[in-house]
């Protein structure tokens, strides 16, 4: 197929590890005849300090017309002054707008090659863990009006509103039940409806939206009594729907609890086909330009890029087989317990593409081998 992908690498660690996912895509399309084209522009505080704005409407016209979008991750110190008007995150947020994509999802697993160690739990509880958080993305918190500043009888006042329409929790709602239905059935719809009148009228759509899925085994949790099962049980989650800030904060708790937030990969999805992939992670400043992040999420995102928009489902599955491969074979880069040993950014991408196999072999070999 021919595909055209805009690349997004955006800011700190970001332009180091979609060089990588790029490497991989670039060979998906090599081994199993796929024609990727590939399109990079800038956004967050790089396009900032070259146009002026955190997205152009050049980089937006790109994305509209794209297959898909991968992206690295936006900001870092140099625009984070409280009083700046202009900042890396609004291009992120003007992208899920425009775009429409409404539902965020994150896959977030503990993954078995890692070793027991990897997590900040116990083993016995942080094992099995495998769920999909699918988190509500243009609406809530973060795009409410009025939001504004003032002062009023000398004191400065801030104001942000959280606001919902029902098809806004209803569109995100009924992904959720598709994406339980395609799993264990389970789904853990979180709110704080025992305070906020946004949860509430989210609790009522989800039981209306409930009645089409009987087959789904719904219940709704309050969010910080969630937050607290995310650690103390967090296996017996299968599918979470929340709302924007909520799933936000939710969703580095779940990556944590695997022990692997540079290893897990999100898709922002709305009801076209092209979505925006990115990992979960941030533009990690600290360690950016010295070749040292995972670009495992990264990679990982692309594979759900081929899987979600493009609709390659084996191409997806020999990335995420490669990746599984690297890791069993001791590839580590230093956020993964790496030492002195770890990996470069490069290094671990060679390691996932020296894994990724042709369609035949892969179609020949039984799975313990092709996991090997
Ligand atoms: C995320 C990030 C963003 C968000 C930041 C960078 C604005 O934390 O995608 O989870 O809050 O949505
Ligand atoms: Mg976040």
């Amino acid at each position: 197929m021919k595909a055209t992908i805009v690349l997004l690498p955006g800011d700190g660690i970001g332009p180091e590890i979609v060089a990588e996912a790029q490497r991989v895509l670039e060979r998906v399309g090599e081994l199993f005849g796929h024609e990727f084209t590939f399109d990079s522009h800038l956004v967050g505080g790089a396009s900032i300090d070259a146009c002026g704005v955190p997205v152009t409407e050049r980089t937006m016209t790109a994305c509209r017309s794209a297959d898909a979008i991968l992206l690295g991750a936006v900001g870092g110190p140099q625009w984070d002054d409280p009083a700046a008007t202009v900042r890396p995150e609004q291009g992120l947020f003007a992208l899920r707008e425009r775009l429409g994509l409404y539902a965020n999802i994150r896959p977030v697993r503990a993954f078995d090659e890692l070793g027991e160690r990897a997590s900040p739990l116990r083993p016995e509880r942080a094992a099995g863990v495998d769920i999909v958080m699918v988190r509500e993305l243009t609406g809530g918190l973060y795009f409410g009006t009025p939001r504004f500043r003032e002062v009023v009888d000398g004191e400065r006042r801030a104001v942000d509103t959280m606001v919902y329409t029902e098809l806004e929790i209803r569109r995100v709602v009924r992904r959720a039940f598709e994406i339980a239905r395609s799993r264990r059935r389970r789904l853990t719809s979180v709110d704080k409806a025992n305070v906020l009148e946004c949860s509430r009228l989210w609790r009522q759509v989800v039981r209306e939206v409930a009645d089409g899925y009987p087959d789904v085994k719904v219940e709704h949790q309050l969010v910080d009594s969630c937050a607290m099962r995310l650690v103390t049980s967090p296996a017996s989650f299968d599918v979470i729907v929340t709302e924007n800030l909520f799933g936000d904060i939710l969703s580095d708790e779940a990556a944590v609890v695997t022990g692997s937030l540079g290893m897990l990969p999100s898709a922002s999805l709305g009801d076209g086909r092209c979505g925006l992939y990115e990992p979960i992670h941030g533009s990690a400043p600290d360690i950016a330009g010295r070749g040292i992040a995972n670009p495992l999420g990264t990679i990982l995102s692309a594979a759900l890029l081929l899987e979600e928009s493009l609709g390659l489902r084996k191409e997806a599955a020999a990335v995420e087989r490669a990746v599984l491969r690297a890791l069993a074979s001791g590839a580590r880069t230093a956020d993964l317990g790496g030492g002195r040993d770890a990996l470069t950014t490069r290094a671990m991408g060679e390691a996932v593409l020296g894994r990724l196999e042709r369609p035949s072999r892969l179609a020949g070999a039984p799975p313990e081998a092709a996991r090997g």
